[in-house]
């Protein structure tokens, strides 16, 4: 998709769709029925162009409400699509990123290929916020997951543009673009990743997928496999492949910047990349199996931020580790009873194969800290139990260490990604302990997301940590209006955000 900036008057733009933004402005929660709508613009021409409609009272102003006019009054525009943005007290770039998405999936449905957007300029959100909203928003909205059906139309948006005051700050905008981009191309990259089947993504193509994303954006990418595993001991990690034809891969990228600061803080991204979950021998039912093609979510995730932290180039220095591997139930299959040793030389009772995110997991977080690094953060689709205490809309974090918290939980709001903090109390790791080994790797079925956590917890040592849940949202269940049923990406934006934080 190309991106660009334009800064003449709105009347001038020649465009099939341009895109405007209506307000609520009424603060009078009494007079509901009595909206006081206006077009979230400074432009004259705009302005005048959407009189009569919102004179009309067609327009609710509803968020994400969508109105079509054609030839609209003295614009060069042929169609301008008037989308709602709800209350404009409570107006933010999130709103924005959802408003863009909206736009780019009405002008996909009708075989558009190109929209220009009007800046919101009316609105507390700054200009550049604006700008990085939109781009992100128009990127989510343009990814369809309809891959492999024959008939698939390249329904995709050629030409984004974003029309912006004469007398706003080029610069700055220039680079609120660019930032857009690059996130929301690399949270597509991640769809991608997390949208192919099983078939088309063994952990050795995950493994090339992400050694080809390195070479382009100038990553250091190793991806090893069985071997090296023996070698570094992950005797957990390895237990999830071994039934499996497929064998695992360890993927390693690293990211220096240019100034290393000696002893400053090495940040870990460990994600789980189980290309396919059948539970193993603790074999799933078959109605939904399917859908576990998508349990390599969270290592998708830390690839798609690994690209997007190689483009941006902040300050720090970053690993990303994916530990890849397919869950199958064989005659090669690990079996509930058996014990692994971990990395750290920790035994684990397998209690149940289904519970295999963990295990993939605790050896690389102890990798993570063998490289060096200081700080840890993991992404997995770890527990169906925090998609029962959460559902589809937040994902679950945890954490060990208060000031890794806040810089996540303020990354996220500047993401426009949710969260929700579960705890880590002591007393939960009672329900981990093993007769026969350290710990086992179920925890039952209460507080099944926190033991998981407690799990993992046992690998971290003393590092700062935190732990993202990402069962319930790597999926979207239905379409929505800014984004296609399917793969979402989440976490993607929040992971650039908070490493751009330090
Ligand atoms: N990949 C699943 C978790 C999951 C469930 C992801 C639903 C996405 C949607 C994970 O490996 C798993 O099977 N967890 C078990 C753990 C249990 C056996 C302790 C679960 O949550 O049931
Ligand atoms: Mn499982
Ligand atoms: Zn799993």
């Amino acid at each position: 998709m190309n991106t660009k900036l334009i800064y003449s008057g709105i009347a001038d733009v020649q465009t099939e769709c341009l895109v405007a933004i209506v307000l609520d402005h009424n603060t009078d929660s009494s007079k509901e029925a009595n909206p006081d709508h206006k077009v979230a613009s400074n432009d004259k021409a705009l302005a005048d162009a959407v009189a009569d409609v919102l004179a009309s009272g067609d327009i609710t102003g509803k968020s994400l409400e969508t109105n079509l006019l054609h030839s609209p009054k003295g614009l060069k525009a042929k169609r301008l699509l008037i989308v709602g943005g709800g209350k404009a007290q409570k107006f933010s770039a999130d709103d924005i990123r959802k408003i863009a998405g909206t736009a780019a999936r009405f002008v996909k449905g009708k075989n558009l290929k190109s929209l220009a957007i009007a800046v919101p300029d009316a609105t507390s959100v700054s200009a550049a916020n604006a700008v990085r909203a939109i781009v992100e928003g128009v990127f989510v909205g343009d990814f369809d997951p309809n891959y492999y059906q024959s008939d698939r139309k390249d329904q995709r948006i050629d030409d984004l543009a974003i029309v912006a005051a004469a007398n706003a700050e080029k610069k700055a905008l220039d680079s609120a673009l660019e930032l857009g981009r690059v996130i929301g191309e690399s949270q597509n990259f991640t769809r991608d990743l997390v949208n192919e089947p099983g078939n088309k993504m063994t952990p050795a193509i995950l493994g090339q997928r992400a050694k080809k994303m390195s070479d382009e954006v100038g990553l250091k990418c190793e991806v090893f496999s069985t071997e090296k595993l023996h070698e570094l001991k992950m005797g957990s990690f390895w237990s999830v492949s071994q039934g499996s034809a497929e064998p695992p891969a360890l993927i390693v990228m690293t990211y220096e910047p240019k100034v290393v600061k000696n002893g400053g803080p090495v940040i870990g991204l460990v994600g789980k990349g189980v290309t396919f979950d059948t539970g193993g021998i603790s074999i799933k039912p078959a109605d939904g199996m399917e859908k576990m093609k998508y349990d390599m979510a969270g290592g998708a995730a830390m690839i798609g931020a690994m690209r997007a932290i190689a483009l941006l180039k902040p300050n720090v220095k970053v690993i990303g580790i994916v530990c890849a591997a397919e869950n199958m139930p064989s005659g090669t299959a690990q079996k509930p009873g058996d014990v692994q040793f971990a990395m750290n030389g920790k035994a684990i009772e397998i209690i149940n194969t289904d519970a295999e995110g963990r295990l993939v997991l605790a050896d690389g977080l102890c990798y993570a800290r063998q490289l060096g690094c200081t700080h840890l953060v993991d992404a997995a689709t770890l527990t169906g139990a925090c998609v029962v205490a959460l559902g589809y809309v937040n994902a679950g974090i945890f954490a060990n260490n208060e000031d890794m918290y806040s810089r996540f939980s303020k990354a996220q709001q500047e993401a426009g990604e949710k969260f929700w903090r579960l705890p880590l109390d002591d007393e939960y790791r009672e329900m981990i302990k093993s007769g026969i080994a350290d710990i086992v790797n179920s925890g039952g079925r209460w507080g099944g997301a926190v033991t998981a956590a407690k799990f993992l917890q046992e690998f971290v040592d003393d590092k700062p940590w935190i732990h993202l849940d990402i069962a319930g949202v790597a999926w979207m269940e239905e379409n929505k209006p800014w984004i296609a049923k399917g793969p979402s990406g989440i976490a993607v934006r929040s992971l650039v955000e908070f490493v751009k934080g330090w």
